[in-house]
């Protein structure tokens, strides 16, 4: 069964996708969604360049992919712009087909890692920041863009077509229907992106606004960008790059607040049900998810969801004189993943020992997340408890105001 597609972005540039259904991407993120893996095929007068490749399962696609265009034999230059195997782990094979005549262009950082993750006999080309490496048509232009994913990453820009492969940068998660951006609404895409970028490179948020500026500061102002990951941008690329500026600044979206709690027999879901009505009644739209005996939500949505609330309302039980466990799991993710500071409104039902308050605390110590109120109650919430949510949900949105 044939799982890739093959389409022509220019005469002499082509996309090499795969969709792949895995359960979980790094063996962390749930996404039933799914994730594309992008490489890329240029034929230029000085020869065939494959930028980047597919996990090592789809190293046999891809050469059949690339057989629909060129002989492997005829690649001159495999460009790798990040080494992590979900782009390389088809460049054993791909080198195996070629007779390894291919030289890899990378920075100096993915020599090691290369070697130490396959056995091919390299031969190495290292391409400096913002050198021009001609391929007689074409230029490429190399731009160093540490973190994004790892620290040996970089870019490509194909100076006459104003083409920037991105790598993981301007990706997204899920198998979109479409390969560009005018073939469909892409808004619902780009909560896919939102998830991608806050959970793979969220860690990284300040490098992606270090790009963006580097990329603004050299002049490069892309007409189509070709990330590795999901949709490629040709009708309109400022999309894509502004919407990851404003992922990677947290920037909120007016009235949206994500609630999360637990609730092994149903305390503390009174009380969220409580301040959901009391944010509903103010105009708020909130985002809820629950662990509960029923429904156990994917820590990675839940992520992508706080990056543009404006606030939190979190609802934990105490376990075991400590905090319920996927509530403190997301908390530790939350303290890695989220840069910027989102005001809490914290909820806590305690049967023996008042210590979420305090674990909480620890948890986010070296975040900006700001617990401006914090409601601990024994066993049910009673008529008092209530009317502290209520308040809380009044100096929660206070803080909103307060920026
Ligand atoms: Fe898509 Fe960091 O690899």
């Amino acid at each position: 069964m044939v799982r890739y597609i093959v389409e022509k972005i220019l005469d002499n540039l082509y996309l090499l996708r795969v969709n792949d259904r895995v359960k979980f991407f790094e063996a962390l993120w749930d996404i039933p969604e799914g994730i594309t893996y992008n490489a890329y095929l240029l034929i230029s007068k000085d020869g065939v360049v494959l930028f980047d490749g597919w996990k090592d399962e789809y190293a046999e696609d891809l050469l059949d992919a690339i057989r629909t265009i060129s002989d492997p034999n005829d690649i001159k230059y495999i460009v790798v712009h990040h080494v992590e195997q979900d782009h390389s782990g088809s460049i054993q094979r791909v080198l195996e087909a070629n007779s390894g005549i291919a030289e890899v262009l990378c920075h100096p950082l993915a020599v090691k890692m290369l070697q130490s993750l396959y056995t091919a006999s390299f031969k190495f080309k290292i391409v400096k920041d913002g050198e021009e490496f001609s391929l007689g048509d074409r230029t490429l232009k190399f731009i160093y863009t540490p973190w994004l994913h790892w620290p040996e990453t970089i870019v490509s820009y194909i100076v006459e077509d104003g083409v920037l492969l991105s790598c993981d940068a301007f990706g997204g998660f899920s198998i979109p229907s479409t390969v560009f951006d005018d073939e469909e609404d892409i808004t619902n895409y780009l909560k896919y992106v939102r998830k991608y970028i806050v959970n793979v490179i969220g860690y990284y948020s300040d490098y992606i606004l270090k790009a963006l500026d580097k990329i603004r500061g050299i002049g490069v102002s892309p007409k189509i960008i070709t990330p590795a990951h999901g949709i490629i941008f040709r009708k309109n690329p400022e999309i894509i790059v502004d919407y990851y500026e404003r992922v990677a600044r947290g920037l909120s979206e007016r009235g949206k607040i994500t609630v999360i709690y637990n609730s092994m027999y149903g305390s503390v879901e009174k009380a969220i049900h409580h301040a959901i009505g009391e944010l509903e009644k103010r105009g708020f739209k909130p985002v809820t998810f629950k662990f509960t005996d029923s429904e156990r939500p994917a820590i990675g949505d839940i992520l992508s969801e706080i990056i543009d609330s404006e606030a939190l309302v979190i609802g934990v039980s105490v376990y075991e004189n400590d905090l319920f466990p996927y509530v403190s799991y997301l908390l530790e993710l939350m303290a890695r993943k989220i840069r910027v500071g989102k005001p809490i409104l914290l909820i806590s039902s305690y049967g023996w020992s008042k210590v979420a308050s305090s674990k909480v605390s620890d948890k986010l110590a070296r975040t900006y997340f700001k617990i401006v109120e914090s409601i601990e109650f024994q066993g049910q919430p009673d008529m008092e408890d209530l009317e502290k949510i209520s308040e809380g949900v009044i100096r929660l949105l206070e803080a909103i105001n307060q920026g």
